[in-house]
């Protein structure tokens, strides 16, 4: 979709569909008056007759019939501005583009001249929930060419405010950043399995290594053994396809220190030899969410040029039976030199992190961040409206924390009390791969504490919230993309803040 930003009236714009955004207040916006009065007062009188209520989300399609200049009229509403943020600005943005799509609409414009806000974060917001809101997953569709014929083309944003423009410019620029990585976050984990390979990520990675300008490393099996890493290896015994040990480094940060983003990236995860029930295990696909995000932040900090210096590690294999494959009751010897004792093949993700957040303390970083789709229990803990969030630095919970309220990405702590750790004593090794149902988010990641050593560390539990079983304003059902826009939002943040 192409935009751009343009000075003008709203009226006098010659669009398949011109959007206006209304607060649920006494009174509409001037813009909206004057569009209003343009039209013989059809807004007013929708609006008394109650057959549009502005409230977050709520679009009204128009035909003003030559009276203003666009073809469609079509009316969001923004809720009360006592209430308003910049998700409700995104949520508006991505329901009028929806709608104006299904009514036919290719070439829409939008003006929000009225709204109090930075207009680079307006931009960037409008941006966002625009590209976002009108993403679909085609690739498979055999009539795609068909159905790209209904995209939306172009955007037009409009501002009477002649020096708002380059502000304007810079915020379509960042936020078209920012969605085109969570797409391809999203492509990414939508993609099927056999077309999302540990090999199929590598190539991926070097695509995009190679039109930002990162450096790119992926070790192969022997490389692996030649490191010790029984996790990952253990993981991927029972699969055919070779596992992919993928490190991308971004380095624009001078002398600071490494931020490292970690990334489970399990291709496909079948349960292994603990095999899961046949419903829904198609899903399991989505359980590389976490590398795809650490991707496109990686992708989304070299197209913003951040001062930073960010290592991004991607684990990637399968998870499958077989006869070469891992078993309950083996023990792995990790890359740290601790041993685990396998209980149930299907608590992987734990395993290839292990190796993955040892290997990242080679950098000594500042922060470690992981980011998985761990564990079901965490849908349990905290449905699928918040990602779960635990470690050992309350500095950077904290900041992650407001990266999430701002992205609207939330995150939400769980505890990491020494009492959990009795869960996951073993027997026979050092620590044991599952503590049991009760509080599995946390047993699970109190494993993880284990391998990082003295670093701060975050980790982000994704496995309620990398998919939506329903269609949300800007995240349409599927993969939602998750973790991208929020590392974003903690990189930019911290960037600033180190000047
Ligand atoms: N990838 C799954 C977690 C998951 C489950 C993500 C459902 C999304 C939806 C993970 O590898 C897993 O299987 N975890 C097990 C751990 C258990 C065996 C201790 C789980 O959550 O059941
Ligand atoms: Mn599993
Ligand atoms: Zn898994």
């Amino acid at each position: 979709m192409k935009i751009n930003v343009a000075t003008g009236k709203i009226e006098k714009v010659k669009t398949d569909g011109a959007i206006i955004l209304c607060f649920d207040d006494e009174k509409p916006g001037k813009i909206a008056e004057r569009v209003d009065k343009a039209l013989g007062g059809m807004i007013a009188r929708l609006i008394k007759r109650g057959d549009f209520k502005p409230k977050p989300g709520v679009v009204h399609v128009l035909y003003p019939e030559g009276r203003i200049a666009a073809e469609r009229l079509l009316l969001v509403g923004l809720g009360k501005q006592s209430e308003f943020t910049l998700n409700r600005l995104r949520q508006a943005a991505g329901k009028a583009a929806v709608a104006l799509r299904s009514a036919g609409a290719k070439e829409i414009a939008v003006v929000a001249d009225e709204l109090d806000l930075d207009p680079e974060e307006l931009a960037q917001a409008l941006t966002e929930g625009c590209v976002l809101g009108l993403y679909r997953f085609l690739k498979y569709k055999t009539n795609e060419e068909n159905d790209r014929k209904q995209d939306v083309q172009a955007l037009t944003m409009l501002t009477e405010a002649t020096a708002s423009v380059k502000a304007m410019q810079r915020g379509v620029s960042v936020g078209t950043i920012i969605a085109d990585s969570t797409i391809m976050a999203r492509d990414m984990v939508s993609s099927p399995p056999v077309d999302m390979t540990p090999a199929i990520v590598a190539t991926k990675a070097r695509e995009i290594a190679r039109e930002f300008g990162l450096k790119l490393q992926v070790l192969e099996r022997n490389h692996m053994e030649k490191l010790g890493m029984g996790g990952i290896l253990g993981v991927s015994s029972g699969s055919a396809q070779p596992p992919k040990f993928i490190i991308l480094e971004y380095r624009k940060g001078g002398k600071k220190p490494f931020i490292a983003l970690v990334g489970k990236t399990i291709t496909f995860d079948s349960g292994g030899i603990s095999i899961k029930p046949a419903e829904n295990m198609d899903r399991m696909k989505d359980d590389m969410s976490g590398g795809a995000a650490v991707l496109g932040a990686l992708r989304t900090a070299a197209g913003l040029k951040l001062p930073l210096n960010i290592v991004g590690l991607l684990p990637a294999t399968e998870n499958m039976p077989g006869g070469r494959a891992y078993k309950p009751g083996d023990v792995l010897r990790t890359m740290s030199g601790k041993t685990i004792e396998i209980l149930n093949t299907d608590a992987e993700g734990r395993l290839i992190l292990s190796d993955a957040l040892t290997y990242a303390c080679r950098y000594k970083p500042a922060v470690i961040v992981d980011i998985a789709t761990l564990t079901g229990a965490c849908s349990i803990a905290l449905g699928t409206e918040a990602t779960g969030m635990l470690g050992t630095s309350s500095v950077f919970k904290q900041k992650l924390r407001e990266a999430g309220e701002k992205t609207d990405e939330r995150v939400w702590e769980l505890p990491l009390w020494e009492e959990y750790y009795d869960q996951i004593k073993s027997d026979i090794a050092d620590m044991k791969n599952t503590g049991g149902r009760a509080g599995g988010t946390i047993t699970a990641s109190a494993l993880l504490s284990k391998f990082v050593q003295k670093y701060p560390w975050v980790h982000l539990d994704i496995a309620a919230t990398a998919w939506t079983d329903k269609d949300r304003p800007y995240t349409p059902k599927g993969a939602t993309g998750i973790g991208m826009r929020l590392f974003t939002q903690f990189l930019r943040d911290y960037a600033k803040e180190g000047k």
